[in-house]
């Protein structure tokens, strides 16, 4: 059985609560790309990433895909979407720090949720062709990529706004 289909039964903690997930799904995604990251398991990723100490991460986007970062280099930070891919879908609460605390999950940045969509501020630190090394992810080595956005707060203005 695949890595990642072990992960997406993992065990439910004390007093989670599962839901029902719908029969169908109402859109469909490209992975535009697979980041690359020193952190082979789920345990060695940090909670957050940080985009000030790193460490050093590459964003190997599909090279057809490559003209569409054109102006992306003006920006100091950038918003990286990724798919959290060997996360379980269905829990509606969670005991994040596996002490009986529970939170709903949207009151959490847990990768398990209906869309296991993971959202960063990673500071941009090149870009070589359809290859981006940032630094503030906190994602294992291989997760698909989503989409990329420029991020306006703290980082200098862009050239051509
Ligand atoms: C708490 S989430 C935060 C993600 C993102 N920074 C956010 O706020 O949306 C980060 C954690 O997700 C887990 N994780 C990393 N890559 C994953 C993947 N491909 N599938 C499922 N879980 C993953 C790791 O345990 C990591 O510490």
């Amino acid at each position: 059985m695949a890595e990642a289909a072990v992960h997406r039964s993992d065990s439910i903690r004390d007093g989670e609560v599962q839901g029902s997930l719908p029969e169908h799904f109402d859109a469909s995604v490209y992975f535009i790309g697979r980041i690359h990251t020193p952190f082979k398991t789920r345990a060695d990723c940090p909670r957050r990433g940080d985009p000030e100490q790193g460490p050093d991460c590459t964003i190997e986007l599909d090279a057809r895909f490559a003209d569409a970062l054109k102006g992306l280099d003006a920006y100091e930070h950038i918003a990286v979407l990724y798919w959290m891919d060997q996360a379980r879908r269905d829990l509606l609460v969670q005991n994040p720090k596996h002490d009986g605390g529970l939170v709903g999950t949207f009151a959490l940045r847990s990768p398990v949720r209906p869309n296991p969509i993971a959202l960063s501020i990673a500071r941009l630190i090149r870009i070589d062709g359809a290859t981006l090394t940032v630094r503030g992810l906190d994602c294992v080595n291989g997760t698909p990529l989503i989409d990329i956005k420029p991020e306006f707060t703290g980082g200098r203005k862009p050239c051509h706004a």
